[in-house]
């Protein structure tokens, strides 16, 4: 009989997304006349941008003909969507990212919790708490002991922003916008991590799959705007939460050249071969026809598009925080990100709060607790919601 990866007996049995719907099915199997207020996992809710839909239809029309059909593409991604990807993304905001630094991947989930093949077991790890739970789960499922871990707490008082670590970190884990928390780093913040990372020799995993909802001039919406940081940073873009490609699939890791990791004997090795050498052996890309929906979402139009879908998640984002803060409940988040982060009231956990909110009217939020034991006693609820449903909680909640 196979042995069973041992690591997966010290993770969560199930999975936190997963739990909630488990949750929300049972509830419904009781009670199947319950309205269910879908605002716990981030996924989108509005139609593809039509740039992109286009895109999709030209391409698999190109699919269908024998003189343009495609097999398996470029390693890396085709390189029209990482030339449109370096200039829009990075080079128009004044970071030196280069077409050939960036991979093109199939979900920002995928590459995060993937690139941990690429460090030896002796690093030492901090990730943020609470935080998306990925990057834990996929550090103890690649077999890191949890000695080798350090969590790091973010409390209301920093605005859940990650203090400057006080111990010396061979990889740092850092999202921001932030999952779940809803809040975002500003650019002296960010800095100082930075600043931390070149002084220690820390490799900093930054999640920016959130970028696209900053509206604060102070926040950096990509690590490389701070100068110094492609030295020390590997970046993760993600089209789910951009363009809606939730269920499409699509996404980018930016490896810079010249990054570096050590062997154990001393010697230097570039993190970008690693990670093409990962690829290539575990991947075989993201389909032709996304990239190509991808790539058009810097088209004039599919731009014009992604900002209204963008401020029309804003808006749900907004009405919601404006609806728990009408509570009292203290509320944060919401502003940079499409995640608002409740807490929950005096005497209940996070727990018992999301059921009491979805037992007596049927809202779905996302325990804290989730999120690691930080996030315990607050509540994240998803600005992707649908505008009827968000019309239904300010309802339920005025009542
Ligand atoms: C979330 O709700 O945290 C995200 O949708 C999860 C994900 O993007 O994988």
């Amino acid at each position: 009989m196979a042995f069973a990866n041992q690591s997966f007996l010290d993770i969560p049995e199930t999975y936190l997304f997963s739990m909630i719907s488990r949750r929300v099915d049972e509830v419904l199997r009781r009670r199947p006349d319950l309205r269910i207020l879908r605002m716990g996992i981030g996924d989108v809710t509005r139609p593809l941008p039509p740039a992109c839909v286009a895109a999709l239809h030209k391409a698999t029309d190109e699919m269908a003909d024998a003189a343009t059909f495609r097999g398996y593409g470029p390693e890396q991604g085709y390189l029209f969507l990482r030339e449109a990807a370096a200039r829009e993304e990075y080079q128009a905001r004044g970071c030196d990212i280069a077409p050939d630094e960036i991979f093109v991947g199939d979900g920002s989930k995928n590459d995060i919790a993937a690139f941990v093949d690429l460090f030896g077991q002796h690093n030492r790890i901090g990730i943020p708490d609470p935080v998306y739970p990925v990057y834990l789960d996929s550090v103890r499922i690649a077999g890191f002991s949890p000695l080798q871990v350090l969590l790091l707490p973010c409390t209301a008082d920093t605005d859940f922003a990650l203090p400057v670590p006080d111990t010396r970190l061979d990889i740092l884990y850092l999202c921001s916008p932030n999952n779940p928390t809803g809040t975002a780093m500003n650019r002296d913040r960010l800095a100082r991590l930075v600043a931390y990372a070149r002084e220690h020799g820390t490799l900093v995993l930054f999640d920016a799959a959130y970028e696209a909802y900053v509206q604060s001039p102070d926040v950096p919406r990509s690590i490389y705007e701070i100068p110094g940081a492609r030295d020390v940073a590997v970046e993760f873009r993600s089209y789910s939460k951009t363009a809606g490609f939730t269920g499409l699939r699509c996404s980018l890791s930016v490896v810079p050249r010249g990054l570096l990791a050590r062997t154990r004997v001393g010697h230097d090795v570039d993190l970008h071969r690693l990670w093409l050498r990962r690829q290539t052996t575990k991947f075989n890309g993201c389909p032709y026809i996304v990239q190509r929906a991808a790539e058009a979402v810097y088209t004039p139009e599919g731009k014009a598009q992604v900002a209204a879908l963008i401020d029309g998640y804003r808006e749900t984002t907004a009405r919601i925080r404006a609806a728990f803060a009408s509570l009292g409940n203290p509320v944060y988040g919401g502003v940079d990100a499409p995640y608002v982060w409740v807490r929950v009231p005096g005497g209940m956990t996070s727990q018992e709060y999301f059921d009491h909110l979805l037992e007596r009217y049927g809202i779905v939020g996302t325990p804290g607790s989730g999120f690691g034991a930080c996030g315990e006693g607050y509540i994240r609820f998803s600005g992707f919601s649908r505008p009827a449903d968000v019309t239904h909680l300010e309802e339920v909640l005025r009542s």
